[in-house]
């Protein structure tokens, strides 16, 4: 039986998990035994993340894995990963050892601007509301003070403000397009408010000085962020990469496909967020932000295309990417979350410039990793390598059975049926 229900919000913990298991397990008390055996018996840390979202029941657990030999401009880095999908950390760490050897990855950052914008409607004189604007324009960044104070003194604050015109898009429709500098924190909060402020004091002032009314329709930051760009690359000699296990040409090929094909640039940025989201999550960022502005940037030139780039000019082979990436190393969760003070404390405390490089990179050396194997081997031969492991825990495999299956797939080819059938096989014999 499925019921609504009203005032579930205001339910203990425990009258939730009941509601829950009443209205929609037949097992009742498994679903129960479930949800539980997730809690954390640190009474602290269990009420520290129940905390940090509404309604909730239990906690999720993502694997938190660890890539190393990242050489990121002469330094070296561990890098943290959350990250369900299997081979993604050893693709990763695969790649990090791979430049290691050819002079580790170079990376800079092009740019650090972030973006919010007021969107209002107004029926009148155009040249009358710029004459407006203009005026009020020292208002909106004065009135802003109490908010923006602190952040100047570490350097940051509003760059500018600007109006739009977006009537041609739809009538009545303008912006107030304001971009800031929010230092090492993502920002968003701070955005929102002096977004929210700017609003306010249009709106006051409109009143006193337009004949014609705004009317504000909502204020709010944008996740898309083309000028909070970071560029990561990778280059050396062609004479200096592997004759057996890499084709330098294909790989070029490979990227070009995805420069020009949507169906299969898609699947190639796809490979490269499995580096970048599991660096977000273990450092505590906002990972629908990230993908939701990476996947605009990639369609900036109006088809949706390839993040990456390669290239084979006088011998050397180069692959690089720019992306935008608008990341904090303070707030939000960085401060609360003690896995994620442990990921940025791996990382040796970097600023959110830094990060932005170390994630940049995460994402380059997945989609060298994934290219590597795709115009090589094939994915399947390493990917499934490293899903015997889950297709084993499916089968409920035990530690023995599982030592004489890898060893068994040393020399055979990994698929699901025929781990099955090694497996039943095993059963059989024994
Ligand atoms: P391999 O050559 O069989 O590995 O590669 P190896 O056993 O020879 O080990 C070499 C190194 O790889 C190790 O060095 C590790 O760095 C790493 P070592 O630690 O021994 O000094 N490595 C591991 N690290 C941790 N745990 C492990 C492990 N195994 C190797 N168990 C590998 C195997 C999977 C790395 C390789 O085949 C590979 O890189 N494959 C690509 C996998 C991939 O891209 N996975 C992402 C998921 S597929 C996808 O979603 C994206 C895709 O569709 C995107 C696209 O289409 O572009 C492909």
């Amino acid at each position: 039986m499925c019921a609504s229900i009203s005032g579930f919000s205001k339910l203990s913990k425990s009258k939730k998990i009941d509601w829950i298991v009443k209205t929609y397990f037949s097992e009742q008390e498994e679903a129960k035994k479930v949800i539980k055996q997730y809690w954390n018996n640190n009474i602290a840390l269990q009420n520290l993340h129940d905390e940090f979202i509404e309604n909730t029941i239990t906690n999720y657990y993502l694997p938190f894995g660890v890539a190393p030999n990242f050489l990121i401009n002469g330094k070296m880095h561990t890098i943290p990963m959350a990250i369900e999908e299997s081979s993604v950390v050893a693709a990763a760490s695969k790649a990090a050892k791979f430049w290691l050897e050819r002079g580790g990855f170079k990376t800079k950052v092009i740019s650090t601007t972030k973006i919010g914008q007021v969107h209002f409607m107004y029926h009148g004189d155009f040249k009358t509301l710029e004459n407006f604007f203009n005026t009020v324009k020292p208002n909106l960044i004065a009135d802003a003070k109490p908010i923006t104070k602190n952040m100047e003194k570490r350097g940051g604050g509003i760059l500018d403000i600007v109006l739009k015109d977006k009537t041609e898009d739809i009538s009545g429709y303008y912006q107030l397009h304001a971009t800031f500098e929010t230092l090492d924190a993502m920002g968003a909060n701070f955005i929102n408010s002096c977004l929210e402020q700017f609003a306010k004091t249009f709106k006051t002032e409109a009143e006193k000085q337009l004949a014609k009314e705004i009317e504000i329709v909502m204020s709010i930051l944008s996740n898309y962020v083309p000028d909070c760009l970071v560029r990561a690359e990778v280059s050396c000699k062609l004479e200096d990469l592997p004759q057996d296990d890499f084709n330098a040409e294909k790989f070029v090929q490979a990227v070009n496909i995805a420069k020009v094909e949507p169906y299969r640039a898609v699947t190639h940025n796809k490979g490269i967020m499995n580096g970048i989201d599991a660096v977000v999550l273990a450092t505590g960022n906002d990972f629908r932000a990230i993908e939701a502005g990476v996947h605009a940037y990639a369609s900036r030139n109006g088809k949706y295309s390839s993040l990456t780039d390669a290239k084979i000019e006088d011998g050397v082979f180069t692959f690089w990417m720019e992306i935008p990436l608008a990341l904090g190393t303070v707030g939000g969760l960085t401060n609360l979350h003690p896995l994620v003070k442990l990921a940025l404390e791996l990382l040796h405390k970097p600023s959110a410039r830094e990060l932005m490089q170390i994630i940049a990179v995460a994402g380059l050396a997945q989609n060298f990793a994934a290219l590597r194997s795709l115009t090589t081997t094939g994915i399947q031969e390493g990917h499934m390598k490293m899903h015997l492991m889950n297709i084993l825990n499916q089968l409920q495999a035990t530690d023995s059975e599982k030592k004489i299956i890898v060893e068994h797939f040393k020399k055979n080819t990994v698929t699901h049926s025929a781990v099955v059938e090694a497996y039943n096989n095993l059963k059989e014999k024994n």
